[in-house]
């Protein structure tokens, strides 16, 4: 064992593979669940997204909390973990008639609806079963949000949701049909997002939106906030469950709630990203030029987002006590991007150590591909690894 890693039980697996250490995420979602209660109708649901392994689905269940979908898969791999439909909202600017079916057979609580098309052809599938589907609109506030270009949503640039100029005609659209029944509004801004100050600027916008339509007598039930909370990759121990407390109170604090409004949370990152690391094993390490690199046996197949977003993540030697060196730590895959990190300080590397890229239980194993026909990396949890 080195820090949190079952380095002896590492050793009879197939590297690379995703490691879950799920005590961790349990005391995350205890402390979600302990913050969001002090405040009446917060209502969290997991952004699938982020890690669909049924292993994780199952602990995340466990904890009361809902899901957001934004597919029919994912409605399917929530429903087949145990989340109740009724707690399942569902996002996604292309939604198919299946996935639209999918979510009306089994009535899901909100389709968050991103276009007047969306919402035509939701009514008209809905009216063909005899039913009534739930929809908010998810609105594009225009809320610009601190972080990489790729993961920012919430700009009117964005494909992403209903522009606020349009948000009273689409209402009014959708009060005026009798197969859909209003009840809210959706907003996202974007991912690892950090700085309070973004979601309290989402709080203000959502307060104007909502006096707008308090001044036309329209009060919704259902404001759903979306995710984006984000974590700390530069030092994944240090505050390995993020400051929820802070997060939650700043939507107490900024939102102005009317009634007995429900305020819906879709977290994602902020959930599994700490839980999860991607353990690699080295196969050579290669002298270059001006430097050296450490080649693993992970490639971005396995963990994109360095190569995708250049995004970091920590990189620890689990089975070198050796004086510290710098490599390049690179992947097998063909393609110049595959670099997991540049000039990265390891305890001295040699064949058959073990490396671990933390903070990788989110965008992690979902995005993985088999580009140049790898296999699927597997992902185990402290749980099944105990003694
Ligand atoms: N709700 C909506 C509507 C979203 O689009 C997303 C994420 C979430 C919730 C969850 O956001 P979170 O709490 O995880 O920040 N693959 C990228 C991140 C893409 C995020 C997409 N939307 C990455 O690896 O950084």
């Amino acid at each position: 064992m080195k820090g949190i890693f079952p380095i002896e039980k590492f050793r009879n697996l197939q590297t690379p593979f995703y490691y879950y250490d799920t005590d961790l995420l349990r005391n995350t979602l205890n402390v979600i669940n302990r913050e969001a209660e002090r405040y009446e109708n917060f209502q969290v649901h997991y952004a699938v997204k982020a890690n669909a392994n049924a292993k994780i689905l199952a602990v995340i269940r466990d904890s009361g909390m809902g899901a957001d979908c934004v597919s029919g898969g994912e409605i399917r791999a929530a429903l087949q973990a145990g989340f109740p439909a009724g707690k399942i909202v569902y996002a996604g600017v292309g939604k198919a008639d299946w996935e639209i079916e999918l979510g009306l057979d089994n009535d899901i609580l909100c389709f968050n609806v991103e276009s007047v098309p969306e919402l035509e052809v939701i009514n008209a599938l809905a009216a063909a079963k005899g039913k009534v589907a739930r929809v908010a609109f998810r609105i594009n506030p225009n809320v610009g949000a601190h972080t990489h270009a790729h993961i920012t949503t919430g700009l009117a640039e964005n494909k992403f949701g209903i522009s606020m100029d349009d948000m009273d005609r689409v209402i009014d659209l959708a009060l005026g049909m009798s197969n859909v029944r209003f009840i809210g509004l959706h907003f996202h801004i974007g991912s690892q997002i950090l700085d309070m100050g973004d979601f309290a600027a989402l709080c203000n916008r959502i307060n104007e939106l909502q006096a707008r339509l308090a001044a036309r007598r329209i009060l919704v039930e259902h404001i759903n906030v979306g995710g984006g909370l984000g974590i700390d990759y530069q030092h994944p121990n240090r505050q390995p469950v993020p400051d929820f407390a802070a997060y939650f109170a700043c939507y107490h604090k900024h939102l102005r709630r009317y009634g007995q409004q429900t305020i819906h949370f879709e977290l994602g990152r902020s959930i599994v990203g700490q839980c999860g690391s991607l353990i690699t094993q080295v196969l050579y390490v290669k002298q270059g030029t001006h430097k050296q690199f450490a080649i693993v046996d992970a490639g971005m197949t396995d963990l994109i987002r360095p190569a995708l977003y250049q995004a970091y993540h920590k990189i620890e030697n689990l089975t070198s006590e050796r004086p510290v060196e710098t490599y390049d730590v690179v992947g097998p895959i063909c393609e110049s991007s595959d670099v997991f990190g540049k000039a990265v300080d390891l305890n001295g590397v040699t064949r058959h150590d073990l490396l671990a890229l933390r903070s990788a239980g989110a965008y992690g194993e979902i995005m993985a591909s088999g580009y140049n026909c790898r296999a699927l990396p597997q992902g185990y949890t402290s749980d099944e690894l105990r003694d």
